[in-house]
């Protein structure tokens, strides 16, 4: 059925192909650009996927005026800070971030401190706070995962509460992502299966959504098919750049997908859990996915049983659950993907205050099931 009202925006440029990236120079010449800070961290700079950027520069118009590649896991508002103080530094004219969702937000909070030229990210914090125009950006993801290359979001950590802050704003939109297997293919398994089951969770929290309209259902499920046919063949092969490049496809469908519908409840226990305890993003994900299921199962029960089929299996809310729970068994066989919290470090101890930071998260609002504190603990609980 078609809702009385929606509406949907996905306004970012896409390339995707084999030899994507040296497209790089003319499109920041097309956005007017010519010199370039380039946000990026250790792992990415160490996997020579710097190298690979420097060199579709050569001959080219547009410069690196520098490369920031000192971003954490999970990007904070120090890091922001530092990468607008580099950008004025070194006289840049465009952001260019290369790496996982951890590099394209620390990306984005520069593009906000850099517009509103004020380093209070807080002050930003919720849905269109900040409306200064914003310089070029362009973005090439490493993971297959978050999908933050064309959506409208920044998750950035503040290292003062031990909360992750969440921004949106149209002005967040990349102008450009760029999707090329060779910038994912250096992923290690872990890493892989972890941001492949973030990339699902979007499109499967997405897909029961509050917020959910036609067209973000069609990204919905065009992600979850080519993550189900996919992600194992990265896991197995990285090197295998057809299943890269459907797996970068599907992390960008989904991002479009959630950036539109919004998320859930298992999102906000998986901020939650990076924020108090520090878990990968992708791997709270995995192990919360199938336990927010089960609890959104009496009000978006139907939802759910639809996606049955597009998971690989029948078309009820157990079968689209038995298909989570396959794919992350398979996924824990390849490369110890864990299945519990307890698996992934988080204690028992932890749980109160998990539960107490995600019910302020701002993902419950478009949660199907309404979640107070008691039912965030009972999903905590049931996931240790
Ligand atoms: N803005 C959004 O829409 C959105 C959505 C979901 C998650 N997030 C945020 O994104 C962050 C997580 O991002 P992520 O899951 O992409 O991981 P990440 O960016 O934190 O990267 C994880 C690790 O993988 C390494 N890595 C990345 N690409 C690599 C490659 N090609 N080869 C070798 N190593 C590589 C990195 O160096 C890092 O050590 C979290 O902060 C999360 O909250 C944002
Ligand atoms: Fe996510």
């Amino acid at each position: 059925m078609i809702p009385e009202y929606y509406e949907f925006a996905c306004p970012t440029k896409i390339i995707s192909g084999f030899k994507a990236l040296s497209n790089l120079p003319y499109e920041m010449s097309l956005l007017g650009a010519a010199r370039a800070l380039v946000v990026t961290d250790q792992g990415v700079a160490g996997a020579g996927l710097i190298k690979r950027v420097h060199a579709v520069f050569e001959g080219a118009d547009g410069v690196i005026g520098a490369v920031y590649d000192e971003t954490p896991v999970d990007s904070g508002s120090e890091a922001v800070r530092a990468v607008a103080d580099a950008y004025r530094g070194h006289e840049c004219d465009c952001l260019v971030a290369v790496g996982g969702g951890s590099c394209i937000d620390t990306a984005k909070g520069a593009l906000i401190v850099l517009a509103e030229d004020s380093a209070d990210l807080k002050a930003y914090q919720g849905a269109e706070r900040f409306n200064k125009p914003t310089c070029p950006f362009i973005v090439v993801p490493t993971t297959a995962g978050t999908g933050s290359e064309a959506t409208l979001a920044a998750v950035i950590r503040d290292e003062a509460t031990r909360t992750k802050m969440a921004l949106t704003s149209y002005r967040l939109f990349p102008d450009v992502a760029i999707l090329d297997p060779k910038m994912t293919v250096t992923m290690p398994p872990h890493i892989t299966a972890a941001t492949g089951m973030d990339a699902l969770t979007h499109a499967v929290e997405a897909y029961c959504s509050l917020q959910k309209n036609p067209m973000s259902d069609a990204f919905s499920q065009a992600a979850i098919r080519l993550i189900m046919r996919h992600l194992i063949d990265c896991v197995r092969n990285g090197g295998d750049e057809q299943a890269r490049l459907a797996m970068a496809n599907a992390a960008l469908f989904a991002g479009i997908s959630f950036s539109n519908a919004m998320i859930g409840v298992v999102h906000a226990l998986a901020h939650a859990c990076g924020g108090v305890c520090r878990i990968p993003h992708g791997v709270a994900n995995a192990v919360l996915l199938p336990w927010g299921m089960e609890y959104n199962a009496g009000k978006a029960g139907d939802a759910l049983a639809a996606l049955g089929p597009v998971l690989g299996a029948d078309a009820t809310v157990t079968g689209a659950i038995g298909a989570v729970r396959d794919l992350r068994a398979r996924l824990g066989e390849l490369c110890g993907l864990p299945e519990t919290l307890g698996a992934a470090g988080v204690e028992a101890e932890q749980l109160d205050a998990i539960a107490r930071v995600a019910i302020d998260d701002g993902s419950v609002t478009y949660n199907p099931e309404d979640v107070t504190y008691d039912d965030a603990l009972g999903i905590l609980k049931n996931a240790l």
